[in-house]
């Protein structure tokens, strides 16, 4: 593919103390669309991570002392800076990772608002005076950043998993290391430029790419002197990097896997329910976190609900990310395509049908799919997809709808859907989920927190539970003379 006719910015060094620098080794990232080579690309090792580590302590001090509204300077410049770029970096994202270039633009706007809202959030890491039995005492409670921090990003979301992780880091005064996803480093070494175009100072914002991340992750994550890791992909990456953070006993936040349930009642606006339930399912071509992975629909309603699904996920624009008009392009890789095979595949074997869909086409590609006849122990309802596949099954209480939503070990997003504002109440509270969408397909925001329970993940990331994670409490008793 001739990337140059695209006018997309490809940086291919690493972002370290300021400077941008080669490695011994470099790796190559290909397109989705053909699999043809964009750029090879530094990977990182061990020694980028020390240099890393050392340049993001000897910024940590300088960083922190500046003042609220200086961080928020830089921030809100990043902002701007980001916004500018919007269609050259949509243009990228679609080209690293295939997400069709109109979805890609809401992304960057969707990227740059977890840095515009945490420019402003800065300025309101309040702490507290604390009532003392003593006349001579004073007690405060104040709140500073834990300290350099490390993040590991992943593909699908290649801006906005670095801004929603280090917007609110760098507003509480941490420093910030990424190891972007190999799929799509990309995006995020484009970001680095931003930053440093914004004035962002030296050692404070790193991005590291790496084919292999585990060693260069090992000396982060063993370094004492990094106090925070966070983490977006699966759950169980997850475990493996919880485990090895307790060495240091480093704060953790993990944003790990979700099998989100969708239940449709019977009193639901049917063709609202339609429209967000299919861009709830196929934005991304079904390759986020939050994507319904199984679809519930009260029996007397299923066949209505069905008909017009299959409709609406057929009319979907399957083809190449960087037109304008597609809806569902490639998924990422090969590994990707074939659980996605796989999944249905073991579906049809064990008595699904498949309404709409059910193949593979040309290249990195799958049809949207619509399956029904599904039963419990197939793996589509086991297993995150993370594909343009939805399962439909039908329900008959509140009670059973409930019961088979939270039949999971999973539990980061579930959606309702309904118009009885008891039921929503009811339904909400009931589901064993860390978001819920209220006929609302669609619920992420920069300024709500995001974050699972159970095996989905540890802490929130948005709004000011967000910056919350990286910042400690330190009480100060004051003894007057
Ligand atoms: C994710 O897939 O983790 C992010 C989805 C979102 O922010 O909506």
């Amino acid at each position: 593919m001739n990337t140059a006719a695209l006018d997309v910015p490809i940086l291919t060094r690493a972002f370290i103390g300021g400077e941008w620098r080669t490695a011994p080794r470099a790796f190559t990232v290909r397109t989705p669309i053909d699999g043809s080579t964009i750029a090879e690309v530094a990977s990182c090792g061990p020694d980028e991570a020390r240099a890393a580590a050392d340049a993001a302590v000897a910024a940590f001090d300088g960083w922190r002392r500046a003042t609220a509204y200086e961080r928020a300077a830089v921030l809100r410049r990043w902002f701007e800076l980001m916004l500018r770029d919007e269609a050259p970096i949509a243009r990228l994202m679609a080209l690293e990772m295939g997400k069709p270039v109109a979805e890609s633009r809401g992304e960057v706007r969707y990227a740059a608002g977890f840095v515009e809202w945490y420019a402003e959030e800065a300025k309101r890491v309040y702490g507290e005076t604390i009532p003392s039995q003593f006349a001579h005492k004073r007690l405060l409670a104040i709140r500073q950043p834990v300290g350099p921090a490390f993040g590991i990003t992943p593909w699908n979301f290649p801006a906005a998993m670095v801004t929603r992780k280090a917007a609110p880091a760098l507003a509480a005064g941490c420093t910030f290391i990424l190891k972007p996803a190999e799929q799509s480093p990309l995006t995020a070494l484009y970001l680095a430029k931003l930053w440093e175009q914004a004035g962002g100072p030296a050692g404070v914002f790193q991005v590291l790419p790496a084919l292999d991340p585990a060693p260069l992750a090992r000396v982060l994550i063993d370094d004492p002197r990094i106090r925070k890791l966070t983490f977006t992909g699966s759950t169980e990456v997850g475990r493996l990097l919880y485990g090895q953070a307790s060495g240091t006993l480093k704060r953790v936040s993990l944003e790990l896997g979700g099998h989100a349930p969708f239940l449709v009642f019977d009193d639901a606006d049917l063709e609202r329910a339609v429209r967000e339930s299919i861009a709830c399912k196929f934005r991304n071509a079904g390759q986020t976190c939050v994507c319904t992975n199984r679809i519930y629909v009260q029996q007397s309603v299923l066949d209505e609900f069905a008909g017009r699904f299959a409709r609406a996920a057929g009319e979907l624009r399957v083809g190449n990310p960087l037109d304008e008009a597609t809806q569902i392009g490639p998924l990422v890789d090969e590994q990707g395509l074939r659980k996605v095979e796989a999944h249905v595949a073991d579906a049809l074997a064990r008595g699904a049908t498949a309404t709409l869909g059910g193949r593979p086409r040309d290249g990195r590609y799958f049809e949207p799919t619509v399956l029904l006849d599904v039963r419990p122990g197939m793996r589509i309802l086991e297993e995150e997809t993370f594909g343009p596949v939805a399962p439909l099954l039908a329900f008959r209480r509140e009670e059973d709808a409930v019961a088979m939503a939270n039949d999971t070990p999973y539990g980061l997003a579930a959606y309702l859907w309904t118009r009885d504002l008891g039921r929503a109440f009811r339904v909400a509270e009931a589901l064993e989920y860390g978001i819920v969408g209220v006929n609302d397909g669609v619920p992420s925001t920069a300024q709500a927190p995001f974050g699972g329970v159970k095996r989905s993940g540890l802490g929130r990331e948005g709004g000011h539970w967000g910056i919350d994670e990286y910042l400690d409490v330190k009480y100060v008793s004051l003894a007057l003379p």
